[in-house]
């Protein structure tokens, strides 16, 4: 364990170091086209949803509003300052999601696409501020925002995928 971390340490050291070689050697011109190949965007846009979005999205659904059971109602916001601040880092993911399909090597264009981006961390800062103040109305306003703002992404980059995922 001793020997992981102190491992670990060593590497964040070297990386940190060869950051701070790289910044200093390239001043001024082209630092932006080095931020911009530092992106890692192995994962595609389908990947993104199925693995980071769609997970965090399903929490935080499950997690407002009330639903029927055998039992009669049952509300599904959560009921401790742990539950809480559980779904407020899961908005959280929802918020840089936003930012991760906005990338180079994700956006399909730099108009509409970027606008539901932009609008899911909205709507995730939304969601956040909404679980800090245990404000379960604006919670669930937040997740029914968020379903359309997947929506009407979904309707306009990739109709078929709107039929699969209304019937999740
Ligand atoms: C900026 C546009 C955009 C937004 C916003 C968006 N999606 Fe997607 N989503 C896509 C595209 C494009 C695909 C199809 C990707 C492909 O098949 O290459 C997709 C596919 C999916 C899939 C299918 C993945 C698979 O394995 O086939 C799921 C599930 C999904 N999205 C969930 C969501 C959820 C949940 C939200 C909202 C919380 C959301 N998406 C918001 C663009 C978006």
């Amino acid at each position: 364990m001793n020997r992981i971390t102190r491992h670990s340490v060593a590497l964040l050291l070297s990386l940190g170091a060869s950051l701070f070689l790289t910044a200093c050697s390239s001043p001024e011109d082209g630092s932006d086209s080095d931020a911009v190949a530092a992106f890692n965007t192995t994962l595609d846009v389908k990947q993104v949803m199925a693995y980071v979005l769609d997970p965090a999205a399903d929490i935080l659904w499950a997690s407002g509003g009330w639903v029927m059971d055998a039992s009669g109602y049952e509300e599904l916001y959560p009921t401790t300052d742990e539950g809480w601040d559980y779904v407020h880092a899961d908005a959280a993911v929802v918020v840089e999601a936003g930012n991760m399909l906005a990338l180079p090597g994700r956006a399909v264009d730099n108009d509409a696409w970027m606008v539901y981006s932009k609008g899911l961390s909205d709507v995730g800062l939304q969601a956040m501020e909404a679980a800090a103040a245990r404000d379960k109305e604006a919670f669930f306003q937040a997740g029914a925002q968020l379903y359309s703002v997947c929506t009407a992404c979904h309707q306009a980059y990739n109709p078929d995928i709107l039929s699969k995922f209304q019937n999740d």
